[in-house]
């Protein structure tokens, strides 16, 4: 999935893109495919529709929606989704992500991303550089770093 927002929204070559994501109408973008991706989210047992919008710092897009499951174990998170999307297709570097989640009927609160989520965040992302975006509704949002929702992460570095 592409977009056309290097074009669009922002003027600056795709690996600055990070550098401006303070432009709101980039964020706006970001939230609107996150409410958009609900619609596919697979989710008979629990009914919470989740969707997220990963930014890679390419410019491209990738959505994801949760995936449950009869055995319940195997359910994936709309982040997760998005993220193993993006790194399956070669893409590893990530500017921000937007996930939207609530009831069938319509978003009612924030929904903040799972420990597993935040740690397959840490593994890709820049603590203090990648943004997290929950959002309510189109106006009602919320920014975080990776840091801010995941201190004293346990990351590869600790590996080395
Ligand atoms: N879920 C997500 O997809 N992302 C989150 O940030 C929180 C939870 C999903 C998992 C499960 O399918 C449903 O929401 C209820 O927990």
């Amino acid at each position: 999935m592409s977009t056309d927002l290097r074009e669009k929204d922002t003027k600056v070559p795709s690996n600055k893109l990070h550098n401006f994501l303070v432009a709101e109408s980039l964020i706006d973008e970001l939230v609107k495919r996150a409410f958009g991706m609900r619609q596919f989210a697979y989710t008979p047992y629990s009914g919470f529709k989740v969707g997220a919008a990963l930014l890679a710092k390419n410019g491209d897009i990738y959505g994801g929606c949760n995936i449950e499951n009869a055995a319940y174990g195997p359910s994936n998170c709309a982040e997760r989704t998005a993220f193993f999307k993006a790194i399956s297709e070669g893409v590893r570097e990530f500017a921000a992500i937007a996930i939207v989640g609530g009831p069938e009927e319509g978003v009612k609160d924030f929904c903040a991303p799972c420990g597993v989520c935040r740690q397959v965040m840490a593994e890709f992302c820049s603590p203090e550089e990648f943004y997290i975006i929950l959002a309510k509704s189109p106006e009602e949002k919320k920014i975080f770093t990776l840091e801010q929702l995941f201190p004293e992460s346990f990351t590869p570095n600790d590996l080395k």
